[in-house]
């Protein structure tokens, strides 16, 4: 049986990246082992029913639980503070489980309008099929977080920042609406990642991850992941996904653990160059608009220095020539990528009006800010004057 190592220190972030959650064979491997196996052997039919019955620690399936899977869960509940951590097949594996796990027929979800839209499919058409009732609000305006609450409400949902326009919502405003109103607070913490908002510290209850992401950061692999207190995982996310099957793959939990080693150093190059490249953007003739994080002109500044510690690798702006100058722009580029990924190490750009936000109608995505002539921009790893040199020409091809 593997053991896990009993460090009782509290280790800094770098070091818990590396080190977390290991969970060493009997081979001393230094590398975490992946155990690509489905079941488990017993040494005998009365061991079987006691680890069955729970009287007995040790896996028995690997969709219920797998030591790779366990050490990336570990790591990530170090990483982020929480009390428990299930790891799922993708980040809408995670979103949906966090749903369909709690709630039930005649509870109410409240969500900020500005979500990725899968997860406004959850909110808005899925979870309303099962009589949950979702209401909408624009989540920088917490008087309609307060008006939308009813007595039935028991989730409330926001991503921070959102994709694409980067709104921020302040979160321990939100958790304080939330906890009033006997409801948990969930956050979609994707774009920030675990090591620039720590959700759980600012009063939200629950914190999910697209681990494909950053996490895995080489466009390798889908994974996601749940944490929260030892309590709510136990009575809700464990039970569901060891009955409705929606794990994550031992290769691919190995694959994020890796990830998940050079992670800070990833997200810190990446959010460096960004606030380069975000103030050359903005100082191009042909963009409009542009929002970073990272710039004192983003208009939620003020609540970005309350819980944020970098301004991330996403920038969004706008080109003038509207869908056309957009699709210029993004024609041109030579070394950033046109695709709907980020977090990568690869430089991605994508066009929200007709890729990730398509399926919205034109006046939801006005209402949230994406015009014909917006561009997401996640940066990567390459060096920044390369992505300049690329990105300048392109701009200049964005008005005729
Ligand atoms: C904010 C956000 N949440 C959730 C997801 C879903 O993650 P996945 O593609 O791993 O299912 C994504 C991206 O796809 C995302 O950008």
């Amino acid at each position: 049986m593997a053991k896990r190592s009993s460090k009782k220190k509290q280790l800094r972030p770098a070091t818990t990246l590396v080190h977390g959650g290991i969970l060493r064979s009997q081979f001393g491997e230094n590398a975490e082992a992946i155990f690509l196996t489905q079941g488990f052997v017993y040494d005998s039919a009365e061991a079987a029913a006691a680890r069955f019955k729970g009287d007995e620690p040790g896996f028995i399936y690997s969709r219920f639980s797998n030591p790779t899977v366990a050490m990336f869960e570990e790591r990530m509940r170090l990483l982020e503070g929480a009390g428990a951590a299930r790891a799922t097949a993708s980040g809408m594996a995670a979103v949906s489980a966090v749903f369909l796990s709690h709630l039930r027929t005649g509870d109410h979800v409240i969500a900020a309008k500005a979500l990725f839209g899968s997860c406004r499919y959850v909110v808005e058409e899925l979870l309303p099929k099962y009589g949950i009732g979702s209401t909408l609000v624009d989540g920088s305006d917490l008087s309609q977080w307060r008006k939308a609450v009813r007595p039935e409400t028991k989730a409330f949902f926001l991503e921070s920042p959102t994709n694409p326009t980067l709104e921020v919502i302040d979160i321990a405003a939100v958790a304080e609406i939330a906890h009033k109103a006997k409801a948990r607070l969930i956050v979609d913490n994707v774009f920030a990642t675990p090591l620039l908002q720590k959700p759980l510290e600012l009063g939200a209850d629950i914190v999910v991850y697209s681990a494909t992401k950053h996490i895995d950061g080489q466009g390798r692999c889908l994974g996601g992941v749940i944490l929260a207190d030892e309590q709510f995982i136990a009575d809700h996310v464990h039970t569901f996904l060891r009955q409705t099957g929606p794990s994550l793959s031992p290769f691919n939990a190995w694959v994020l653990l890796k990830g998940l080693e050079t992670l800070h150093l990833r997200v810190e190059r990446q959010t460096a160059s960004a606030a380069i490249l975000a103030d050359r953007i903005a100082g191009h003739r042909n963009v409009t608009r542009l929002l970073y994080c990272g710039r004192p002109d983003h208009p939620q500044a003020d609540i970005i220095r309350k819980q944020m510690t970098g301004g991330s690798s996403l920038i969004t702006f706008e080109v003038k020539g509207g869908q056309k100058g957009a699709f210029r722009t993004a024609n041109a580029l030579k070394v950033i990528r046109i695709s709907n990924n980020l977090g990568d190490a690869k430089s991605l750009i994508t066009h929200p009006t007709t890729t990730t936000h398509q399926r919205l109608s034109e006046a939801a995505r006005l209402e949230q800010g994406i015009t014909p002539g917006l561009l997401r921009l996640s940066v990567g790893l390459e060096d920044v004057e390369d992505l300049w040199e690329d990105l300048e020409p392109a701009l200049d091809r964005a008005a005729r």
